[in-house]
């Protein structure tokens, strides 16, 4: 497992995927603005790569996030879109409506840093959110990334079309002891 100072990265367990097609997948809203595809319901026991772990996928890479103080599932961090010759790759995550707001957001991002550029050797972390989604932009920026770009218009969610923030952070600017 990988520690922050608040929550774990472990595996996928069978027993998280019911909690988070409940809590994350079956909210359209949630779903339809984390996801850039539309939402659609999730066959009980289906494959389906939001939620079923391919251990074969080398370009992407999911874990559950949980508390460290007793283990409890709060949501799903993933590190995709894995490009080894460029060494970049994209960062992701979701918590539980009751786990928000309790700077989980901010520990995970800093987990998935360390594991992209000390575990994986990459020199490149982005971020792509919803220009309105004040937590993630913080939590982001809190860990070192800095906003490169608007995306104009470039999600589709629940009937408009929405800006998104493009974040990056490089190696050599990222100081893993500093979330300020
Ligand atoms: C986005 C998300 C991961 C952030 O995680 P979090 O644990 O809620 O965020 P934190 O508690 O670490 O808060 C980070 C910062 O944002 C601020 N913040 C938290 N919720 C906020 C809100 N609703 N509005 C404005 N600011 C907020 C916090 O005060 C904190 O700022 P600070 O460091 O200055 O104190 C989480 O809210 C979530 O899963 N949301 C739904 C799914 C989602 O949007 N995923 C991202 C898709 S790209």
């Amino acid at each position: 497992m990988l520690r922050g100072n608040k929550v774990g990265l472990r595996a996928r367990h069978e027993d998280d995927i019911p909690i988070l097609r409940a809590e994350l997948y079956d909210d359209v809203v949630n779903a339809s603005r984390a996801e850039g595809r539309p939402w659609r319901p999730i066959t009980p026991g289906s494959k389906d790569s939001r939620l079923v772990v391919d251990d074969k996928e080398q370009g992407h890479v999911p874990f559950s996030v949980v508390e460290l103080e007793g283990g409890t599932l709060v949501g799903t961090a993933t590190l995709w879109g894995i490009d080894n010759h460029n060494r970049f790759a994209h960062i992701g995550l979701g918590l539980l409506p009751s786990s928000r707001g309790k700077g989980y957001g901010t520990d995970v991002v800093g987990v998935l840093c360390h594991y992209g550029f000390i575990v994986r050797g990459l020199q490149r972390l982005q971020i792509e959110t919803l220009a309105d989604n004040a937590a993630m932009l913080r939590s982001a920026e809190r860990n070192g990334f800095v906003r490169e770009g608007v995306l104009r218009s470039s999600a589709w969610v629940m009937g408009e079309f929405l800006d998104e923030v493009l974040l990056g952070l490089l190696v050599q600017d990222w100081k893993p002891d500093s979330r300020g």
